[in-house]
């Protein structure tokens, strides 16, 4: 039987450093559902649809199809034929994901997807609500957080490396309305899964939180 580690969190908690971090070390797939989502996102936002439109949204949805492959050790993820990774981490995007993961047609679209790969791998996945809907009976959960504080001074010196202007407020603003929606849409909300162990990052290094969770899964395998 295939191993699943399921970390769930809200945005800019690290979560993706991490996994990816923690998976190599365990030799585990790493699975980025987050990544789905953009995808479909990005074929809806090209579509042109009013996604509220639920007739439409189902039509446009029988057009997309979202899979992912592993290239030299890391996931791409196609929509349709189209290798997208390189197009789905831009703020459109990320808005319609947004907006779209919270329709319980988009969300049916991938659990079969994401259900099947845990079956067959040892996976680490990342996402909202892995240890509490797509993954229940993952043999270890992690619920990795940081404060909005922590997260949004992560994000703005990103932003600042990149060259991008930003307001320190406008990003803290932006986390707490990102966590409002996403703990709070009727589908699959996320919150901290009853046997999740709760880590908060907020005064913890990449390295700490790595070493925290590769210890958990050792002791459990
Ligand atoms: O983790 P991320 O920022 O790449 O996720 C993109 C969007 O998809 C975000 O709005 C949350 C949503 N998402 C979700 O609803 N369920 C998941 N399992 C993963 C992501």
């Amino acid at each position: 039987m295939s191993f699943n580690i399921a970390i769930d969190g809200p945005a800019g908690a690290g979560k993706s450093t991490i996994a990816k971090r923690a998976a190599r070390e365990l030799g585990f797939v790493y699975v980025d559902t987050g990544a789905m989502y953009r995808a479909i996102a990005l074929g809806l936002f090209r579509s042109g649809i009013d996604v509220e439109d639920e007739g439409k949204l189902s039509e446009a949805l029988t057009q997309i199809e979202v899979s992912i492959r592993y290239e030299n050790g890391e996931q791409q993820v196609y929509l349709n034929e189209e290798n997208v990774s390189g197009l789905i981490r831009t703020e459109e995007v990320s808005r319609m994901a947004s907006v779209s993961s919270a329709k319980p047609l988009v969300r049916n679209k991938l659990t079969d997807l994401q259900r099947g790969l845990a079956r067959r791998e040892n996976v680490l996945m990342d996402g909202r609500d892995i240890g509490t809907v797509i993954l229940p009976q993952a043999q270890l959960k992690i619920y990795l957080t940081a404060s909005v504080k922590t997260r949004a001074g992560r994000r703005y010196k990103e932003y600042l490396e990149r060259g991008e202007h930003c307001s320190l407020e406008e990003i803290e603003k932006d986390i707490e309305a990102r966590d409002f929606n996403d703990m709070h849409r009727e589908t699959a909300p996320l919150r901290q899964a009853e046997d999740a162990v709760l880590v908060d990052s907020s005064d913890l290094s990449v390295d700490e939180v790595v070493a925290q969770i590769v210890s958990l899964a050792r002791e459990r395998m």
